[in-house]
């Protein structure tokens, strides 16, 4: 784990590895088993037999609603899917360069002035705005993508499922069954993992008593990196750059004796292999059978075991992620904001779990730096 002795005999783990920073009841990954719970029912069940709104429910209240309960939740998440006029006239003013992410964080900052409980912190409030929040989430992405590349807004449904309005908003066509259900369990796999760089960053500003889209602003600003979040973008940019499967083995053999990092391998806490990967590979090799593009999947096996030999390192979810948003057509900018769309019931949950027992999250460092300097005045310097 690498801990590490400092000077003040207090001891420190570099990226904080290893390190309990909190209780939480949400989910739980067992590095033992590779295997990831949400609130106890495991993740494999959840894509069988559950759908995205029934998990955010799971996730919120942490347990699986009754049916007027669950009647009553998507019913609030599709009255809350449209986005307040000003944002959207706010993103026409925006480059057509920017950077989905970067629209995402800035409106998820801006709905927070127009937000009907913006100054009540308590538990419930805190619920309704994460309720919003889950139902906005898909229109900002989709309405500041088109926005921004010179098209007109594609208003959300007032009915279909949270999967099916946002590829509806993204096309301008409602999907096929098949397309639906793969996203919709996709987005059950992105929607919560622990204490997660993104997550921890949003508890951290949550427990300063910020307020809730101040800390899910933190969230997405952090998902953004490659390290995080921005791995699936990265994978399919590579996975289009090797093109076809006869080039992938050298592409791979050349980019590690370059000592690149490859995206979509390696995790922090799966060391045997990411579950989520495991369970979003089918769905990749199917899409990709059905539309005659098996391409991307062979590809992907090539680099897969090159990874597996070479650096005992295997695939986590944003690697086949990457090919299953591919094969569903959205362009490769749209694959973190895809991420952050599920995570926000994660991230919400943890916020809320957060200010229920919180307590302020500060940790010290230990300085190296120098000491004893002299000031030296301006003009003898
Ligand atoms: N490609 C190449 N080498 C990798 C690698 C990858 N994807 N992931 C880890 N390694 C190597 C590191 O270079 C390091 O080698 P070294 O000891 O020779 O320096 C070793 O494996 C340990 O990696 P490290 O980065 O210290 O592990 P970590 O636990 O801090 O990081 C990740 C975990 C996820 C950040 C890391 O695996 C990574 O950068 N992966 C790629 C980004 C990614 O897919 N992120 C999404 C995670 S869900």
């Amino acid at each position: 784990m690498g801990n590490t002795e400092l000077k003040s005999q207090k001891s420190y783990s570099p990226g904080l590895e290893g390190v309990i920073a909190g209780p939480s009841q949400i989910s739980e990954i067992d590095p033992r088993t590779d295997h990831l719970t949400y609130r106890g029912y495991d993740i494999h069940e959840l894509t069988k037999y559950s759908v995205y709104e029934e998990v955010a429910y799971l996730l919120l209240f942490g347990t699986l609603p009754k049916k007027d309960e669950f009647k009553k939740f998507l019913n609030e998440l599709i009255l809350n899917r449209p986005i307040p006029q000003p944002l959207l006239e706010m993103f026409k003013q925006f480059p057509s360069s920017s950077h989905p992410m970067d629209l995402l964080r800035t409106g998820v900052s801006m709905l927070s002035v127009f937000d009907p409980d913006r100054t009540v912190h308590t538990h419930d409030a805190n619920l309704k705005k994460a309720i919003r929040l889950i139902a906005q989430f898909p229109t900002l992405v989709a309405a500041s993508f088109r926005l921004t590349r010179g098209e007109k807004v594609i208003s959300p449904l007032s009915d279909g499922t949270h999967a099916e309005n946002f590829i509806y908003m993204m096309k301008g066509k409602r999907p096929d069954a098949e397309a639906t259900r793969i996203f919709d369990r996709t987005l059950m796999i992105y929607a919560e993992h622990g204490f997660n760089a993104s997550t921890f960053s949003s508890r951290v500003t949550a427990s300063t008593l910020s307020d809730m889209h101040s800390a899910i602003t933190s969230g997405i600003g952090t998902l953004k990196g490659s390290l995080h979040g921005g791995a699936n973008e990265e994978a399919m940019k590579m996975i289009l750059e090797i093109g076809e499967p006869s080039k992938a083995k050298s592409w791979i053999d050349e980019a590690l004796v370059q000592k690149r990092k490859i995206m979509g391998f390696g995790h922090r806490e799966y060391k045997k292999g990411d579950p989520r990967a495991r369970l979003l590979k089918p769905f990749a090799e199917s899409l990709g059978k059905k539309m005659g593009q098996t391409k991307w999947m062979e590809i992907s096996e090539v680099i897969e075991k090159v990874m597996l030999k070479e650096k005992n390192l295997y695939p986590n979810v944003d690697f086949p992620a990457a090919v299953v948003f591919y094969l569903l057509g959205f362009p490769t900018e749209i694959y973190t904001p895809i991420f952050a769309l599920a995570r926000i019931a994660g991230w919400s949950s943890h916020v809320i779990e957060q200010l229920d027992h919180n307590r302020l999250i500060r940790p010290e460092c230990e300085y190296t730096g120098k000491r004893d300097e002299p000031y030296i005045p301006i003009e003898q310097r």
